[in-house]
């Protein structure tokens, strides 16, 4: 086995992930949405999450001001919106007309939210971690929703239907599987 030292890029190791598209701004003036991967859940209880976000792009000027953001989870079939959101500016393009999703306000943020996404969450900024290029936000859970028909209590998306998209690199996208595979035991070995 031959080990190659990955010299640039190293995030890539950690793709495929997930892509959502955050939404910011104010849902009748400002609104603008883009494309996003390098976002994690962080914490259970209370439950917030981490959104690592450059700051040359018009959504930063946008959490920024408001301080509040909602991350919508789209299917795969909407990719080719996924990819544009995420190549584009939207500093002086409308991005919601070219790809024609609707917004509406969110339930506990005046950031907007994707009507047409399979479920979104809201959340006000907390936190900031400086890092260079990106600015790393840690965000409070305030509200989610989900279309009932793609999800359940116990393993969460349906990915049966639920088709949530992962990003591999550039215009490469995957999905994942539809079938579970169960962890088995292994037997514990304890400690000499
Ligand atoms: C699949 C994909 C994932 C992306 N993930 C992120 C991300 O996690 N953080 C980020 O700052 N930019 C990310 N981008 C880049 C922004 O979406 C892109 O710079 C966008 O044009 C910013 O738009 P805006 O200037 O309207 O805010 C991603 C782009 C794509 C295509």
């Amino acid at each position: 086995m031959v080990r190659i030292e990955v010299k640039k890029d190293q995030y890539k190791l950690l793709h495929p992930r997930p892509v959502y598209v955050i939404a910011a701004g104010r849902f009748d003036k400002e609104v603008n949405v883009m494309a996003a991967s390098w976002v994690s859940p962080v914490s259970d209880e209370p439950p917030k999450l981490a959104l690592a976000m450059w700051k040359g792009n018009y959504t930063y000027n946008l959490i920024e001001k408001y301080g509040e953001f909602t991350v919508n989870i789209m299917s795969s079939n909407d990719i080719d919106k996924i990819f544009y959101v995420g190549s584009v500016s939207g500093r002086n393009i409308d991005k919601l007309a070219s790809v024609k999703w609707s917004i509406a306000k969110g339930k506990k943020v005046n950031a907007p939210y994707i009507t047409e996404s399979m479920g979104h969450i809201e959340c006000t900024v907390t936190n900031k971690v400086d890092c260079n290029e990106e600015v790393l936000y840690i965000a409070d859970i305030v509200y989610a929703e989900v279309e009932e028909k793609y999800y359940n209590v116990r393993y969460g998306w349906d990915l049966r239907v639920a088709l949530i998209p992962l990003h591999v690199v550039g215009k490469a996208f995957t999905k994942p599987e539809s079938k579970f595979v169960f962890a088995k035991s292994i037997s514990l070995t304890r400690k000499k």
